[in-house]
């Protein structure tokens, strides 16, 4: 059909207002954003697309079960900031009683410092000069940091340059608790320990056993097995530590998928989970002490949220959301959870593709469609901010300050 401009001035009219969901102009959320005093003013709804949202009851829920757990099994709770790479989140976590915040590289505590964190435990080692050098200087600012070694010319260089800097440097020996990083639990662990003891220039503060390898087994008996195994390991380390006269007052493990197994390990002083705090669909499937498939100890607090702006045809919705704003290491897709059962399939760097045949509800252009996210710390890197709300009413925005910190 030929389009007169009759038809066209009918249609255009005929057809619904793309105005979804907004109840401001962009003017004016471009304004209340600039002034950061968001509190009572936005509505989550007026937030640009895709933007990453937290639902403050669920996340505060997260992190008072968390706080609440150690406390009664009498742990330190120093949760692993590379979940939120953010100083605000940190310190708000602090104030529930988290003893400090750990970070995985030195340029994320770094910037958690800036931030006002304290109580930092770098979890990577300081291999190499300039890490070295960036370890030193954030020591002389924060001299209550610990770092990690598990190398003995490493912990020699530390040593050295600490000695030059005229500064004493805290060390813990990351044993090798699953596969990645550190030192063979054990004797080459006490030979470390005892190499260390001999450089006046380090103090050590006790073991960092992280065992990632057990926190996504599936099932909790299954997991409960792995993660004893392996730090029932370091708890023997330490004793062996005890037993040569080596003080070590101190071990930090644990993980969002073992908080409750480790916690039960005598030896295990502190826990260091990160994800708890917004869970992901990684972890909503590994299954609970309660027999059940699911893992709802913690509960889905961050979403992304995007926009419908396109639609092909009835039966495909194209979002704004695809690549560039979730992580795709795990394999699976986000779910919506404005939407259930509608599923999402990845489009490109920028979209996504909604399947609408079984859609229990219309989805039109411009519609808001939420997400959880298959794996939160990755996605979270890809944001500057989180817009923390309560309800859907925007309450404050927090900035993702060590973003892109992975040095
Ligand atoms: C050293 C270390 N500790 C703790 C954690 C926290 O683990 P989760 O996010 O699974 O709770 C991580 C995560 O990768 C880690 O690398």
């Amino acid at each position: 059909m030929i389009m007169t401009r009759r038809i066209f001035v009918a249609s255009s009219l005929a057809a619904p207002a793309v105005l979804t969901g907004a109840t401001r102009s962009w003017a004016e959320v471009e304004k209340i954003l600039a002034s950061g005093n968001v509190k009572g003013k936005l509505s989550k709804d007026d937030l640009p697309t895709p933007s990453l949202l937290l639902d403050l009851d669920l996340f505060e829920a997260n992190v008072q079960k968390m706080a609440a757990h150690a406390k009664a099994r009498g742990r330190a709770l120093r949760p692993h900031a590379k979940t939120h790479k953010c100083s605000e989140l940190a310190k708000y976590l602090m104030s529930q009683g988290a003893v400090g915040a750990c970070s995985a590289k030195i340029s994320e505590a770094e910037a958690l410092a800036a931030g006002g964190v304290t109580g930092l435990l770098v979890t990577g080692s300081l291999a190499g000069r300039h890490r070295i050098e960036r370890g030193i200087a954030l020591a002389a600012k924060r001299p209550e940091t610990i770092f990690v070694v598990d190398n003995t010319q490493n912990a020699q260089d530390l040593n050295d340059a600490a000695a030059a800097a005229k500064q004493k440097i805290n060390v813990a020996i990351d044993l090798l608790v699953g596969r990645r990083t550190g030192i063979t639990p054990g004797e080459p662990a006490l030979g470390l320990a005892r190499a260390v003891m001999q450089m006046k220039n380090l103090k050590l503060a006790g073991i960092q056993a992280y065992s990632g390898f057990s926190a996504h087994v599936q099932g909790f008996e299954k997991r409960r097995a792995t993660s004893t195994e392996w730090m029932g390991q370091a708890v023997a380390t330490r004793w062996l530590f005890e037993k040569d006269g080596i003080p070590c007052p101190w071990l930090s493990g644990g993980s969002t998928g073992t908080y409750n197994i480790d916690s039960e390990i005598d030896g295990v002083t502190e826990l260091q989970p990160g994800s708890y705090v917004f869970m992901d669909q990684g972890y909503g499937s590994i299954g609970s002490s309660t027999g059940t498939d699911k893992y709802s100890d913690f509960a889905h607090s961050l979403t992304v949220v995007a926009s419908v702006y396109s639609k092909p045809s009835d039966d495909i919705a194209v979002v704004d959301a695809g690549l560039k704003a979730f992580a795709t290491d795990s394999g699976g897709t986000p779910e919506s959870v404005s939407h259930p059962g509608v599923p999402y399939a990845w489009a490109g760097d920028e979209h996504g593709r909604l399947d609408l045949k079984k859609a229990p509800r219309a989805i039109n252009l411009g519609d808001r469609v939420e997400f959880t996210v298959t794996h939160c710390d990755p996605t979270v890197n890809l944001y500057d901010r989180i817009f923390c709300h309560r309800g859907g009413q925007v309450e404050k925005i927090w900035r993702i300050n060590a973003r892109g910190m992975s040095q």
